[in-house]
């Protein structure tokens, strides 16, 4: 048999409460993997990170971590097998300086191993006592990164990163998330509206409409499909972007 996967979601049918808003999904992530979420506004794709997390409820299916099935773990207890959440609102404490923000992170690790996350984003370290709430949207975002990395996640579960960061910002993070990705291993769920940047990231990418998969392949060969980009997506001409 081959290798578990980092993370499999089986026939997940989730929502929140009696509300259904995925139906019979299937995902596959590859240990080491990286693999694109992407579709338009509302089709599900927060709904599906949630669902792997433990924040929404799963009617049917299986989410399973390296083989063992986790669906009825408590998120606290998917973290601690190695799942890593970037939620899409930025998730930090505001009155905590970012030292504060990081140590929150540590999961019982030795405060040195902040040093990980300032060696990550040195503009962390630039800014270790600020608040939070202080900084920039792209240093917001690159705080809420490096606190979940400092949890040693196996696998990523990134929530559009991007969004709303100027495009400079948006490449030394995908820079980063690259450099990590070679560095350590970890396998990666991106969720991105910037279509461009999601594909060339990834190795594999899934389409979500109207909370069902309707597209599953390379990346490569997705951003060789402007038809496809402009049914599911509607940005033909941004992929190269
Ligand atoms: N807590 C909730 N309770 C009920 N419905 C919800 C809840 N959260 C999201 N929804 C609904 O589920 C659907 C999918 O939302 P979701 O946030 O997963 O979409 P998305 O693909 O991430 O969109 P976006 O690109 O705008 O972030 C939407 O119709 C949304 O209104
Ligand atoms: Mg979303």
């Amino acid at each position: 048999m081959s290798e578990a996967a980092a993370l499999q979601v089986e026939r997940v049918t989730a929502g929140f409460g009696p509300t259904t808003i995925l139906h019979g999904v299937d995902l596959s992530l590859a240990a080491g993997g990286r693999l694109a979420l992407i579709g338009r506004n509302g089709v599900g794709k927060t709904t599906l990170l949630k669902a792997a997390m433990g924040l929404a409820d799963v009617h049917e299916g299986c989410i399973r971590l390296f083989g063992e099935d986790i669906t009825h773990l408590s998120p606290r207890q998917r973290a601690l097998a190695g799942l890593g959440y970037v939620p899409q609102t930025r998730d930090i404490f505001p009155s905590l300086s970012v030292e504060e923000n990081l140590l929150t992170g540590l999961k019982g690790r030795p405060r040195s191993a902040i040093g990980e996350a300032y060696e990550l984003f040195p503009r962390l370290a630039q800014r270790r006592h600020n608040g939070g709430g202080q900084l920039s949207g792209g240093e917001q975002q690159m705080l809420t990164v490096a606190r979940t990395l400092l949890g040693q996640p196996r696998v990523l579960l990134l929530d559009e990163p991007l969004e709303g960061l100027a495009p400079i910002i948006c490449q030394e993070l995908m820079r980063t998330f690259d450099q990590l990705a070679r560095a350590t291993g970890v396998a990666v769920l991106l969720v991105e509206q910037k279509v461009g940047d999601a594909l060339r990231f990834s190795e594999e990418a899934v389409v979500l409409e109207r909370g069902q998969m309707v597209h599953a392949g390379r990346s490569s060969e997705l951003a060789q499909r402007p038809d496809l980009l402009e049914r599911y997506v509607g940005v033909a001409g941004q992929a190269h972007a």
